[in-house]
């Protein structure tokens, strides 16, 4: 369960960080894991640069390519407000995913 519109600004925000780094293909996977509503954003880029991972969510972090910094400050404000998670990581393969998790209902 979570603000219909506010999650959708939080998705617009990871997506069009993929659309801006992907090379051509970005998948967008919905289900449930483990009792958690999933919602995972992959693309093929070349991934997170390792020394930002640890920083991504807070306001005005940003890569070489960046834009302001705040997408995914904001994003993560959003989605906890909602009561659920996100983190950032590289694939195996080198593209970034960002995964959103949510419990089925609000606590
Ligand atoms: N899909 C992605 N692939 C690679 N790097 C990314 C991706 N999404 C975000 N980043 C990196 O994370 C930084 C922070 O993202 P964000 O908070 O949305 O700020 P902004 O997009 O305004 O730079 C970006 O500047 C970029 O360096
Ligand atoms: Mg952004």
């Amino acid at each position: 369960m979570a603000n219909k519109d506010k999650l959708l600004q939080a998705l617009l925000n990871v997506l069009s960080n993929a659309a801006r780094h992907a090379a051509r293909r970005i998948v967008i996977e919905a289900g449930m894991v483990d009792g958690r509503v999933v919602i995972r954003v992959l693309d093929d880029g070349k991934g997170f640069p390792d020394a930002l991972l640890p920083h991504l969510f807070h306001r005005f972090v940003k890569g070489k390519d960046g834009e302001n910094g705040l997408g995914l400050a904001i994003s993560r404000a959003i989605v906890e407000r909602c009561g659920g998670l996100i983190r950032a990581d590289n694939q195996a393969s080198g593209g970034a995913v960002i995964s959103l998790s949510f419990p089925q209902s609000a606590a």
